[in-house]
């Protein structure tokens, strides 16, 4: 499944840069591309990072939500 549309990164490369090391939305986005252009995936791409680390961390998303701004 696509998640952002402006890089064409699907769910499958967030969670393989996750579990290649990618912490952060920054570190996700020089790995894949994904919410490095108009950050509308931006809480798409955390829900699919959280996924994937196991466990929701909303604390984390509005920390980088904020950054993001
Ligand atoms: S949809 Fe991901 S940066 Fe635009």
């Amino acid at each position: 499944m696509i998640v952002c549309h402006c890089r064409g990164t699907s769910d499958r490369e967030i969670r393989r840069a996750v579990r290649n090391g990618a912490a952060t939305l920054p570190e996700v986005a020089r790995a894949c591309g994904a919410g490095s252009a108009c950050g509308g995936c931006v809480e798409a791409v955390h829900e699919v990072m959280a996924s994937e680390r196991g466990a929701f961390e909303p604390h984390r998303l509005d920390i980088e939500l904020a950054r993001a701004r």
